[in-house]
């Protein structure tokens, strides 16, 4: 029988970082060596304290179903560590927790969007936004973030964009894959425009705690923003939790609720034990992020300066996250071949612009979460394979 599916999965898109992940790997099964430049998860330990207090929670039986928004200590502690990173008073009913941060892109998109309904969505940009908004039948409006314009939002063309039927606008700062902020002034014109309307704001701020340059500013924080955004943060990326799924949002009590009530009827809650671990993450020391954002700083300086010394590559630097955006439109390929070239020929594994939206034609995204050694060998490995390359004349 030929399976047939239901029509709403044709709207649905992946994230290319986890099929160029699998393409590598069975590279490497192979006997091939590959560079992993294409994954984005930070490749340090969870640190010791967070591990501890899940291994002690589940001695102590935090192995049952908790309340499908979390445990209230959790959300407790998700209420403060907003409130203090973010200079906002947020009570425990506003926090939920979820597994994973994705979910609350999700949830916001089930709760918020009717079909025919207007998103906006940074491109290039998380490729999971399109998908969803997409899945929920909305009319997808990408905002284009140019190079010249350093990877910010074009506040003219963001205005233009708003209409009426706009009910979600989803934002990323610090921003994958371009490593762009938004500065406070962008933040505070685009809270402007947007308290005009009717639309929603979901705020994608997983890499708040990787920034190199100035300080994180949240739309969350505006006067009059808290009734409509939707703050998605997470553990995976402060705390090298990736595989621990663990997500958080911050939204008004009423969303609140009809985001609880999507888990009673996805994964009923997220894990008690690891719930339990984030009390310990975000109320304990916070020297091992320090420690994890100086490496990273260190890493982004070379990978910038080896991209820069590449014939032919132009790579800004990063102020956040910790991705490198390189413009290799010099280049006369497309980058997904480039990107397969660079994989199966060079051994190093990065993906392709494209995979984040038009707007990424002509990059090329290199993770930097990985060794200083590694990043050496893999720039290495990426000159001599576009040395092979033409350039466009
Ligand atoms: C911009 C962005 N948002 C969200 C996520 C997902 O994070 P989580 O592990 O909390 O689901 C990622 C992960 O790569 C990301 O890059």
């Amino acid at each position: 029988m030929k399976a047939e599916f239901a029509e709403r999965m044709n709207a649905l898109g992946t994230e290319t970082a986890f099929e160029v992940l699998a393409h590598a790997r069975q590279l490497e099964a192979q006997g091939r060596d590959i560079v992993h430049l294409e994954i984005g998860e930070p490749d340090f330990s969870t640190p010791a304290h967070i591990t501890e207090a899940a291994i002690r929670a589940l001695h102590d039986g935090y192995t049952h179903y908790t309340p499908a928004a979390g445990l209230p200590e959790a959300r407790a502690a998700v209420a403060e560590y907003v409130s203090r990173t973010r200079g906002i008073p947020v009570t425990p009913e506003q926090a939920i927790l979820v597994p994973g941060s994705k979910n609350i892109l999700l949830f916001a998109a089930l709760s918020l969007v009717n079909p025919g309904d207007e998103v906006l969505y940074p491109d290039p940009g998380y490729p999971i936004y399109g998908s969803v908004a997409g899945f929920v039948g909305a009319r997808l409006r990408p905002i284009r973030l140019r190079e010249e314009n350093d990877f910010r939002i074009d506040l003219d063309e963001f205005r233009a964009l708003l209409t009426p039927r706009t009910r979600l606008v989803i934002l990323n700062s610090p921003h994958n894959p371009c490593g762009s902020i938004l500065e406070r002034a962008d933040v505070e014109a685009i809270a402007e425009a947007v308290l005009k309307t009717n639309a929603y704001v979901l705020s994608d701020e997983i890499y708040s705690r990787i920034q190199y340059e100035g300080t994180h500013f949240s739309i969350l924080s505006v006067p009059g923003m808290q009734e409509r955004t939707i703050l998605m943060d997470g553990l995976s990326k402060a705390y090298a939790m990736t595989g621990w799924r663990l997500g958080f949002g911050v939204m008004p009590p009423p969303l609140v609720e009809k985001m609880a009530k999507l888990m009673i009827n996805s994964s009923s809650c997220a894990a008690g034990f690891t719930q339990m671990a984030a009390i310990a993450a975000l109320r304990g020391p916070q020297n091992s992020v320090n420690e994890m954002v100086n490496e990273f700083r260190a890493r982004r300086e070379l990978i910038v300066r080896e991209l820069n010394q590449t014939h032919g590559v132009n790579c800004r630097m990063p102020k956040g996250a910790f991705y490198a955006f390189a413009n290799v439109s010099a280049f006369d390929a497309d980058v997904k071949l480039l990107s397969t070239r660079l994989l199966e020929e060079g051994g190093v594994a990065c993906l392709p612009g494209t995979a984040f939206g038009e707007g990424g034609r002509g990059y090329l995204r290199f993770s930097y979460a990985n060794s200083q050694e590694k990043i050496r060998e893999g720039m290495h490995r990426v000159r001599e394979a576009l040395a092979l390359h033409e350039l466009a004349v």
